[in-house]
């Protein structure tokens, strides 16, 4: 059975529905902070059976024992923690409770119960400003704000981890731009307030919520001039979490991996695909560059070819009317 921190939200819910599909056992524990309860009633129409779920906090050791007594977890995969760059600047040290302590907590809590396959949701972010692209794996590694830093203390103390007790099994995934939803409609990303995010900003201009997108900065050295990522549909990075497992069941150690297409859109390649879905235009307007964004960053996916056998499948096109399907079911759900 596999313990999934933060399975009810946005990676994590996609995870769970790739996870039962390869017909794993799953147990969500999510205190949804960020996250509603009626996403495990979409799983269990996704999964074909309900998720157990426990409703806790990843800090709190009594809810972690309790788990671990009562059920046989062989893996634990770890989504639960706090996400927004500009939110970590203003409070640091609840970043740094929620993403590191909260990660501390549960390695102990497994060494308790001699569990020892940890799975964790890293980030491009801990490239920091890349000085080439496509980003290897063995790239310098830097932050610039307390989220990358929890990110990148928590790649060390896992490293260091594995070289005093070389038993554990630790996948290490980097994660570039997840977007898009399941394309059943049934889930997706559920931000809170304004998005700080392009695609879920782009999909709330299109559905009428926001008037028009501003464009952070249209003078940076990229073929357009607006900033370049490595967008990557949610299913197909919850797939890499599958074949991440599925290596783990043939060979073991510390290993780390991009989680990426590869490929590199501006945000006016972005605004476009949209408009071509949605065959409508999408109102923008230029303004100054975001502080902290870097002009352009896309990975090298291949030692996940190498080491999983996983690439990603999805192109723009989905990514735009699986993001456009959630975006109206939203509407209707009233997110
Ligand atoms: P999310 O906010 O949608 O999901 C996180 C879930 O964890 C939520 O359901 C929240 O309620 C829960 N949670 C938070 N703190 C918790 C705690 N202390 N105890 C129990 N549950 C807790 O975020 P996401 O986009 O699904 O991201 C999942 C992981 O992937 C995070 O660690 C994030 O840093 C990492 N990541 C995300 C992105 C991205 O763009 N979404 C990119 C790279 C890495
Ligand atoms: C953000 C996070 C990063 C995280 C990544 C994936 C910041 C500074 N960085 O990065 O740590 O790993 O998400 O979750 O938040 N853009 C606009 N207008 C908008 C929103 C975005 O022009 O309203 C542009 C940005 O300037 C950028 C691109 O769109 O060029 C993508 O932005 P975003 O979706 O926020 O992702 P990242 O900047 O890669």
């Amino acid at each position: 059975m596999i313990l999934i921190t933060g399975g009810m939200g946005y990676i994590g819910s996609h995870t769970c529905v790739a996870l039962a599909g390869a017909a794993h056992e799953l147990l969500i524990l999510d205190n949804l902070s960020n996250s509603r309860i009626d996403v495990v009633n979409r799983l269990e129409t996704l999964c074909g059976k309900r998720p157990g779920f426990v409703e806790g906090d990843v800090r709190d050791p009594v809810v972690l024992g309790e788990i671990f007594e009562r059920h046989p977890i062989t893996t634990v995969m770890h989504f639960a923690g706090f996400k927004a760059v500009g939110e970590s600047v203003e409070r640091p040290l609840e970043y740094y409770d929620n993403n590191v302590n909260g990660t501390l907590q549960l390695l102990a809590a497994m060494r308790r119960a001699s569990v020892r396959t940890f799975v964790f949701s890293s980030s491009a972010t801990v490239y920091g400003d890349p000085a080439s692209v496509p980003i290897r794996e063995n790239s310098p590694r830097s932050a610039t704000n307390p989220y990358g830093r929890s990110k990148l203390i928590i790649e060390d103390i896992l490293a260091d981890l594995h070289c005093a007790e070389p038993e554990w099994n630790i996948p290490r995934l980097r994660y570039f731009n997840p977007v898009g939803a399941h394309e059943s409609g049934l889930i997706g990303e559920e931000p809170r307030g304004l998005p700080n995010n392009l695609m879920p900003f782009i999909g709330e201009v299109a559905i009428g919520k926001r008037e028009f997108l501003n464009i952070w900065g249209a003078d940076y050295p990229t073929h357009d001039g607006t900033g370049v990522r490595d967008y990557i549909h949610v299913t197909d990075l919850a797939e890499g979490h599958v074949a991440a497992l599925n290596y783990l069941n043939q060979n073991g150690g510390l290993i780390t991996i991009n989680l990426g297409t590869g490929k590199g859109y501006s945000v006016l390649d972005m605004v476009q695909a949209f408009e071509r879905t949605i065959h409508c235009p999408i109102p923008y307007e230029f303004g100054p560059r975001r502080a902290g964004d870097i002009a352009q960053c896309w990975a090298d996916p291949s030692l996940a070819y190498e080491l999983l056998g996983w690439k990603a499948q999805k192109g723009l096109e989905q990514m735009c009317s699986d993001t456009w399907r959630w975006q109206q079911q939203c509407r209707q759900l009233n997110i």
